[in-house]
């Protein structure tokens, strides 16, 4: 456990009231429609296997053990959770995210070499711009005024997304993805439900219709772009050309057109928002916390200076990195993993019967009791790397652990860095009078109804401090 902060006032940012027992049916189903994260019972946070007897029948997995042996130790043996594919299937179809086995390696291994460290900092520039674009629109608007920070930031992860893994080829759909994306994630926790008891894509449901919509906009959006690549060959490096280029060593077989669209929306859906969350969290922590506010400022300009962020810069920003590390932690924006548990197990002393939902709630093992000294506090010092007791890879997996680790790790660390960066570089930001953000789980960790700051210009402070 790492040794206590002892700076003080501490900050506690919000947090969800856990349920204070695993919940039953109907509570369980009407608590996963409001918000994913107030199913956690209160045990997950304190113990390291809780069972909740459902229907249908949930375990929570939180300790260490327990989780390295189901997500390392078992390899690639344990299937992903039903449950999460089917609720993404309508939109992912049998991308990465839901397949098992061989399928599964053919596939990550087209994807990977492009998320390869050499690889990655080819983007750096793009980053920085887009980046540097949303500060000038900031300026645009006046400094003091406040925005949608939420909008503004996954404006520029989307346009970050798009011109480096995807070539460009997406630009085209980004105001239907980004204004329309509420009407995906609204109806998501509802589809959920539907999925655990077996019920049809198309049978009404509250929000069910705009969902449904938004995943045939973004799949015809991405179909139209396979086909014109189709016809221009698969020229180029980026990840199109790649899965068009791939062929399955064993069988030989490329990927179909389906299974082009399917992965392709995955990985444009993956990579947006979370890093998008994780800035939106950051940036709202750090309006809450001058100390390490001005901890980053001094780091930056040390670094950096007043020139865009670039390569040689990134690995020296440790203080920005142990900031985003915190925001990771309270607020991982994949809160929740899933594996199906196919038969009786026993997890460090606790059966679990075969056909149960293995929840790996990330949220809950991020502020376990046993692994985090006073863990709902804001505290970026428990990353610090020359402290002697580090949280192990068991304790802090916002990116997941084995296997299935988010292939797209490296690429949101070095895109978060850059942009908390400059971000902060720029602006002092603050929470307008009232605002608390409320923590809300619709599939990714979001704050409900949108993260308002107010953002205030360095640049125009020095100015008119003459
Ligand atoms: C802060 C940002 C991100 C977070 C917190 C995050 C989180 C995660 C987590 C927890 C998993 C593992 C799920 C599991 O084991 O069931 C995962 C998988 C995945 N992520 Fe990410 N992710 C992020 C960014 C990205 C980006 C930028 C991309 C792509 C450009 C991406 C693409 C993927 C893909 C394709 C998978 C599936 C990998 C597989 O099954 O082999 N993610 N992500």
């Amino acid at each position: 456990m790492p040794p206590p902060n002892t700076d003080t006032p501490g900050f506690y940012p919000p947090h969800v009231t856990p349920a204070p027992n695993p919940l039953r049916f109907p509570f369980n189903v009407q608590t996963l429609i409001r918000n994913n994260l107030e199913l956690i019972p209160e045990q997950a946070y304190r113990e390291p296997v809780v069972n909740a007897p459902g229907p249908p029948r949930m375990v929570f997995i939180s300790g260490s053990e327990q989780i390295k042996a189901l997500l390392l130790d078992s390899g690639d043996k344990m299937p992903k959770g039903h449950l999460q594919k089917e609720v993404l299937r309508p939109l992912f179809g049998n991308a990465l995210h839901a397949v098992e086995g061989r399928e599964w390696r053919w596939q990550r291994g087209a994807a990977a070499p492009l998320f390869r460290h050499r690889d990655l900092i080819h983007y750096v520039p793009v980053i920085a711009e887009a980046a540097e674009a949303a500060v000038e629109n900031w300026r645009k608007a006046g400094s003091g005024s406040v925005h949608r920070i939420d909008k503004d930031v996954i404006h520029a992860t989307y346009q970050v997304i798009s011109r480096t893994v995807l070539a460009g080829d997406v630009d085209a759909l980004s105001d239907m993805i980004e204004e329309k994306r509420p009407d995906y994630f609204n109806g998501v926790n509802w589809w959920a439900i539907y999925c655990m008891f077996h019920l049809p894509h198309w049978l009404p449901r509250p929000g069910g219709r705009k969902m449904r919509a938004q995943e045939t906009r973004i799949r015809n959006g991405i179909y139209r772009l396979v086909k014109e690549r189709r016809r221009h060959g698969a020229d180029g490096d980026d990840l199109l050309a790649r899965f068009m280029n791939a062929q399955d060593p064993e069988s030989g077989r490329q990927m179909s057109d389906e299974l082009l669209v399917d992965n392709i929306v995955s990985f444009l859906i993956s990579g947006f928002d979370t890093t998008a969350l994780t800035l939106t969290w950051a940036l709202y922590l750090i309006s809450q916390s001058p100390e390490w506010e001005a901890r980053m400022c001094e780091e930056i300009e040390q670094v950096a200076g007043s020139d865009p962020i670039a390569v040689e810069h990134v690995e020296k920003l440790a203080v920005v990195k142990q900031v985003l590390n915190e925001a990771l932690r309270l607020y991982p924006a994949a809160p929740i993993i899933i594996r199906d548990i196919e038969q009786d197990m026993d997890l460090g002393g606790v059966a679990v019967k075969a056909s149960t939902i293995g929840l790996i709630p990330i949220y809950a093992v991020h502020r376990h009791q046993e692994y985090w000294e006073d863990p709902n506090r804001f505290d970026p010092g428990r990353f610090d790397e020359h402290r002697d007791s580090k949280p192990s890879r068991y304790q802090f997996l916002p990116f997941g652990v084995g296997p299935r680790i988010c292939i797209g790790a490296a690429f949101a660390m070095l895109e978060a860095t850059i942009m908390l960066a400059t971000f902060v570089r720029a602006a002092r930001f603050s929470t307008p009078p009232g605002f608390t953000p409320e923590p809300m789980a619709q599939m990714f960790l979001m704050p409900k109804g949108g993260m308002p700051l107010e953002v205030t210009l360095r640049d125009r402070d020095r100015t008119s401090d003459g």
